[in-house]
């Protein structure tokens, strides 16, 4: 997958999740009907050794939490041979699935689903490659034309992929409490199940689980129902796990057409609905987890043994390797009275924070044009406003939601927004001096 001539590719893509590997099958159904000088060139570098969506989340019986049809492509083309129902009909699942009756997979299913369409595209993917930096490169005239992008293998082996245009995927960080580090004991649950598969001796007698959203309630679940004699102790702020507001018309915040609206609002209209709506998405837990989760607890309370034990109301103060465990101490915020849990591992459930592209660019990153909070500026075509001179391009697939809202680090514009990237990069190729900021599709 090198380039002849060491020419450089028309797209460098960093991280290979479902929302580059969406662009991914765009460029592929793109080059399959274009002619052969209109073919767009693209490496992305991924990670991992092989394709993979929050493995260490994949546990059994967990559902996706949004419709299969908020696939790869069915928004941009239902007639691509990439949606979730060529899956199924290849797989000879389709009347199976149809019987099902559901909009909701299970995560391991879309999992395979993801996998499939990666292993048809993976002429453009190189696994067990990081990205570490990325430089201008210039024309000697002060202009940029294109990415010097360093990538290191799995051996350590470092080489350079040079690139038109960036696109960076690189998906949400794990987030830890402020002074809390991950270690033998203290997991982000990101990696929860790759840790109970690597855990040695008897399991612990008491499980922490920080946090209240839909990965800490999943968490608790999972522990509570695999580990019979342990005590689970959920510790967060709230009193209670709150639903995710998933109802018709609150739900029209992942429309596609609500990018435009968010994009072009002014900044105080965005904060009010981001504001609003954080509750679809942030913080919140599937209805039908939560009531099993009580089924379970009121159930324990009835049989006289908690062993499903909701401290709510509190909130962490401190988490401390012991010599035999863990101890979290934590504040009962109606009271203020301090407490200590010992448990064998803590798993925090504390969500994420979006990827650090101006990290990845560096020295670079003073091209893009920031925001007076230091955010970069994007455009609808996701695009990183850069300073004039800049004639390569930094899209940003991830990162957006101050620019582009709720959708930006989720599944459900996927497939629109990767046309969308598609079509700028196609219109900035023919007319390399249009500035385009307005979104050109794919279908
Ligand atoms: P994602 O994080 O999936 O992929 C980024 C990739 O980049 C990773 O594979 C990473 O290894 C790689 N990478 C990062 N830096 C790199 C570098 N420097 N070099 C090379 N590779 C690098 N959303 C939704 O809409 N519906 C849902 O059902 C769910 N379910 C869900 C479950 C769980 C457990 C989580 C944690 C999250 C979700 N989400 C979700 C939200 C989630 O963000 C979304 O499903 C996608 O993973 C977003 O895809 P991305 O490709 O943007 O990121
Ligand atoms: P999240 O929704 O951001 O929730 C993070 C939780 O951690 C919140 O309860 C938050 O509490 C708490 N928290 C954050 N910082 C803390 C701190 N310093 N101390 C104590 N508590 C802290 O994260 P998530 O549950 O991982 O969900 C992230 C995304 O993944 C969402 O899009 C979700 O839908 C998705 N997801 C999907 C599935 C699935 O498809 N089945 C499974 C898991 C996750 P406060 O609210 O009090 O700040």
């Amino acid at each position: 997958m090198s380039q002849p001539g060491d020419r450089p590719y028309d797209i460098v893509g960093v991280g290979f999740g479902p929302a580059n590997l969406a662009l991914a099958v765009a460029l592929e159904e793109h080059n399959a009907r274009a002619a052969p000088a209109d073919r767009l060139t693209a490496a992305f570098v991924e990670r991992q050794p092989g394709f993979g969506w929050h493995r260490g989340m994949l546990i059994e019986g967990a559902t996706m939490q949004v419709s299969f049809l908020k696939d790869l492509v069915t928004l941009r083309d239902p007639a691509s041979g990439f949606t979730f129902l060529s899956y199924l009909k290849e797989k000879g699942r389709l009347v199976d699935f149809i019987n099902h009756k559901t909009f909701f997979p299970t995560r391991v299913e879309f999992h395979d689903y993801l996998s499939w369409a990666a292993a048809r595209v993976e002429h453009f993917v190189r696994y067990g490659t990081e990205a570490v930096s990325a430089a201008p490169v210039e024309d000697g005239e002060g202009g940029v034309t294109g990415f010097a992008v360093t990538v290191r293998d799995a051996s350590g082996a470092e080489r350079v992929l040079r690139a038109r245009d960036l696109v960076v995927g690189g998906g949400l960080q794990p987030s830890l409490p402020e002074g809390v580090e991950a270690s033998g004991r203290v997991w982000h649950n990101r990696d929860l199940l790759t840790r109970l598969a690597g855990m040695e001796g008897p399991p612990p007698a008491r499980w922490t689980v920080i946090g209240a959203g839909q990965s800490a309630a999943e968490v608790a679940d999972h522990l509570h129902r695999t580990y019979p004699d342990a005590e689970v102790c959920a510790i967060f702020a709230r009193y209670g796990y709150s639903p995710a507001d998933d109802s018709p018309f609150a739900n029209r915040i992942f429309d596609p057409a609500a990018v435009d609206d968010f994009h072009g609002a002014p900044e105080e209209v965005k904060e009010r609905l981001l504001d609003y709506h954080r509750g679809t998405n942030y913080s919140v837990v599937d209805l039908d987890l939560i009531e099993e989760l009580y089924r379970r607890s009121y159930q324990e309370k009835v049989l006289g043994r908690e062993r499903l034990r909701i401290l709510n109301a509190c909130r962490v103060l401190d988490v401390r390797e012991t010599p035999d465990g863990v101890r979290t101490a934590y504040e009962f915020l109606p009271t203020g009275e301090r407490h200590e849990l010992d448990s064998g591992v803590v798993v925090c459930a504390t969500g994420y924070r979006p990827y650090d592209v101006l990290g990845l660019l560096g020295p670079a990153a003073g091209l893009c044009e920031r925001d007076e909070r230091g955010r970069v500026r994007v455009e609808r075509d996701y695009r990183i406003r850069t300073v004039p001179g800049v004639r390569a391009g930094v899209y940003l697939q991830g990162g957006t939601e101050h620019t582009h809202g709720i959708t930006s680090s989720l599944l459900s514009n996927g497939a629109v927004r990767a046309g969308e990237i598609l079509g700028s990069l196609l219109a900035r190729r023919a007319d390399p001096a249009a500035a385009r900021p307005e979104a050109v599709a794919v279908g």
